[in-house]
């Protein structure tokens, strides 16, 4: 039949953060991670796989951009080659983000590209196979297959089977906010690959990271299904500051934060001071994410939208994993 179908998937932010790969081949990560996936914040793509056609033929958001597309191409090859099926595919995917801006266009991206493909090409692959695909084409991915409350598991095993993600919690179960603060729209500085080889290479904090991440993860874990927000606000700081003390650390060393980021989290822990529910985290680029309960949102955006060097608040609840939708 017709080899075509579309879907949607979401980014998702990381509250104990991946940073580091045992295997960059098959993007296994030395650490467990722990994330939400984000509502109003998508990723569409439409795959459809063309008998005889010997290229793919990609386009993100109306345009097409050669480093995307190889990436693209090797995701796509993984799926075909599950298929036996040789055919080129003609893609197209669209964000209602900015891609460029460090939002995890990776993760919703090839975790949507990964859930259409599979419709297409009639494979019955499980949640958690789609997740272990995704993982492949970006690490982050492998979370955005599942909404809510999401852990990705580094797993043992060195063909990476067991390296996926699960459910912890669905979003209405605690349904927290997003406020992502823009400090820049620049493209991003160093990479995540990049960036994970060079501080593996270098940083001399590579293996506390490691060691301490297992307590890290159980703490979060623990939070999330007490909904402690106060137990998760303070492992999620943690985290994050941990990850980029580690990156920091790498020579030459990385600095992902501009001045803004910095206020941004200043101005965070002084509304924490006064009794708000919100937490921050950073990932790699210069955009602060806001963690709050629902009754914090209004005041937490205008106290970001108020910080020297911030252009835009975007806002969102937590949403559902990959899915379909119609073409
Ligand atoms: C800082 O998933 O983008 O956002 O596996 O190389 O594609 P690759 O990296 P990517 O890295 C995300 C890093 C992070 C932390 C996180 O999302 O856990």
């Amino acid at each position: 039949g017709e080899l075509h179908a579309a879907s949607q998937a979401q980014p998702n932010i990381a509250l104990i953060k991946y940073w580091g790969k045992r295997d960059a081949a098959l993007n296994l990560p030395v650490v467990g991670s722990i994330s939400i996936t984000l509502e109003s914040l998508w990723t569409r793509t439409e795959v459809r796989f063309v008998p005889g056609q010997k290229q793919d033929r990609v386009s993100l958001n109306g345009r097409s951009d050669e480093a995307e597309s190889k990436r693209v191409t090797a995701c796509l090859d993984l799926l075909r080659q599950r298929a036996a099926v040789d055919y080129g595919a003609d893609v197209a995917s669209r964000n209602n983000f900015p891609t460029a801006a460090g939002l995890a266009s990776s993760a919703s991206g090839f975790a949507a590209l990964v859930h259409a493909g599979t419709q297409a090409l009639g494979l019955d692959l499980s949640e958690a196979e789609q997740s272990v695909l995704a993982r492949r084409c970006s690490g982050s991915a492998a979370r955005s297959i599942f909404g809510g409350y999401v852990e990705w598991a580094h797993g043992q095993r060195v063909d990476g089977t067991d390296s996926v993600a699960r459910p912890l919690l669905a979003a209405d179960a605690w349904p927290l906010r997003v406020a992502v603060a823009i400090t820049s729209t620049a493209a991003k500085q160093v990479g995540s690959s990049e960036g994970m080889r060079r501080t593996a290479q270098t940083s001399p904090f590579q293996s506390a990271w490691i060691d301490t991440q297992e307590a890290d993860l159980a703490t979060a874990r623990r939070a999330i299904l007490a909904r402690d927000f106060e137990a998760l606000a303070l492992i999620s700081e943690h985290s994050c500051l941990k990850m980029h003390a580690l990156a920091m650390a790498a020579q030459p060393g990385l600095l992902y934060w501009n001045g803004a980021t910095i206020e941004c989290m200043h101005r965070v822990r002084a509304l924490r001071q006064q009794g708000l529910p919100v937490f921050f985290t950073v990932d790699a680029g210069p955009q602060l994410k806001a963690v709050c309960e629902p009754s914090a949102i209004e005041r937490v955006k205008a106290a970001l939208k108020d910080v020297p060097g911030v252009l835009d608040v975007l806002d969102t609840g937590l949403g559902a994993g990959a899915r379909s939708i119609s073409a």
